[in-house]
């Protein structure tokens, strides 16, 4: 890694060519400018965004973009939500690292023996038939145990609050559709997971406005990239001064890529912060089982990524909002599991035993210990990063491998360390605001993390 990190310091920036940063009036007038359909889209657009904070996920890459005549202006606009980030996933399945040829033996090889037992493939005619939209009652009612269960909570959670569907993607998708109208927004504070984007763009035409946090320890903030209340203020105050809507607040807990998990206190000023100004609160605890010092354990939303079966694709939304789950629920029509699938979710999630004793303990003590080797090594290599214990990444800060602190140069160490086979995310695809911070994933082995160094 200090091998491609020095490289990167002394090499010319010229050879790579940037993704530009993608303004949606701009890019929509783009695609509209070239003829043909793709009125509708840019009509239903409530007001112009302004540029400056609504820009569109930076790694949108109109460059050599060809507008296609097949496609509306909303289908030409999917199609440019393919960018650098798409490239890095790209290369590594086109590429990926072969151990011993037997490639299927992977990190959540345990929950896939789990998935295959007897028990767990059952074809009842009723599986196979269309489900209530929300989720077969049996499988709600075991989120809903689930969910009682690990966020310890004081009266039993009920079904009727639970809707599942495939990933939380999806999720995203449809709770901005129904929550926002067009051309509204969703505040988030940077860097985040950059997909949200495309989730809640791509059908419901709803933005983000960014709260954008950062690594200087200043005002009333302990901690580098720290969300308070001054910040969620101001930034709401900005958006509304440029005549945005803002409907609701996005929360990951935990963070993704920053790995923080909020205080208690933290979370309440948020919630404050949210019912003072009438927003809705989207908490995203995808990771919530991935804590890994046990002591911060939250509360828990059951997802696929938490078991390492991302390809499952299963989320689930509780909500006391009978409206909300009445809407969601008609756009889960587009987004349900398949019966057979949502079985196996029900019986591995009522496997309680087997979560507590064989797997959480497992994954737990080899997060920790894959934490603790890239931590260490990151150490000896002198470089700054920051120590959390949850998720599946750490944030590193590579600033001072920049020749300049810029984007471009960021994407050229990004695009270094792909070449030499080391697939990094950079700030940008998080919206970061600052250049130079990466992130990298350490959930893997250890042997295999030791291909990277
Ligand atoms: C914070 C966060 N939210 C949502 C998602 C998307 O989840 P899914 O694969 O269930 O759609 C991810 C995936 O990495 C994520 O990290």
């Amino acid at each position: 890694m200090l091998s491609i990190l020095k490289q990167s310091h002394s090499s010319s920036s010229s050879s790579v060519a940037m993704p530009q940063g993608l303004d949606f009036s701009q890019a929509l007038s783009e695609i509209e400018g070239m003829g043909g359909r793709g009125g509708s889209l840019q009509e239903t657009r409530v007001r112009p965004l302004a540029k400056r904070r609504i820009d569109m996920h930076s790694f949108c890459s109109p460059s050599g973009f060809q507008r296609s005549p097949y496609l509306s202006a909303r289908g030409n606009f999917a199609i440019i939500f393919q960018g650098s980030t798409e490239d890095g996933y790209r290369a590594y399945h086109a590429d990926k690292y072969d151990e011993d040829k037997n490639p299927n033996v992977s990190k959540n090889f345990k929950v896939f023996f789990q998935l295959t037992q007897a028990d767990m493939n059952l074809m009842d005619p009723p599986l196979l038939q269309y489900p209530d939209w929300k989720g077969h009652l049996f499988l709600r009612e075991e989120v809903a145990r689930f969910l009682t269960y690990y966020c310890k909570a004081p009266a039993p959670l009920k079904a009727e609050n639970v809707i599942v569907l495939n990933g939380c993607g999806s999720l995203f998708s449809a709770l901005a559709t129904v929550l926002c109208d067009p051309g509204e927004a969703v505040l988030i504070a940077t860097p985040f997971y950059g997909g949200i984007t495309q989730s809640i763009f791509l059908y419901g035409n709803v933005k983000l406005v960014y709260v954008y946090l950062d690594s200087k320890i200043t005002g009333k903030s302990t901690r580098p990239f720290q969300l308070t209340v001054e910040k969620l203020e101001k930034a709401l105050q900005d958006a509304r001064a440029e005549g945005v809507t803002v409907r609701a607040l996005i929360l990951l807990n935990p963070q993704n890529p920053l790995g923080d998990i909020y205080s208690l206190s933290e979370l309440q000023d948020y919630l404050e912060f949210a019912k003072r100004h009438e927003l809705h609160v989207i908490v995203d605890e995808i990771y919530m089982l991935s804590v890994f010092d046990e002591s911060q354990l939250p509360t828990p939303w059951p997802s696929s990524s938490d078991f390492a079966v991302s390809g499952i694709r299963f989320g689930t939304l509780y909500t006391q909002n009978q409206d909300v789950i009445n809407a969601v629920a008609s756009l889960c029509y587009f987004h349900g599991v398949c019966g057979p699938v949502q079985h196996k979710v029900a019986q591995l999630l009522r496997d309680r035993e087997w979560i507590n004793q064989v797997y959480l303990r497992a994954n737990h003590a080899r997060l920790k210990a894959a934490h603790t080797y890239v931590t260490d090594e990151l150490k000896t290599l002198g470089v700054p990063f920051l120590n959390r214990n949850a998720g599946f990444f750490v944030w590193i800060d590579f600033r001072k491998y920049l020749k300049t602190s810029t984007f471009e140069e960021e994407l050229l160490l990004w695009k270094r360390f792909l070449d030499n086979k080391v697939l990094l995310s950079c700030g940008k695809a998080f919206e970061c605001s600052e250049p130079g911070w990466f992130r990298i994933i350490f959930a893997d082995k250890t042997h295999r993390l030791q291909l990277g160094k």
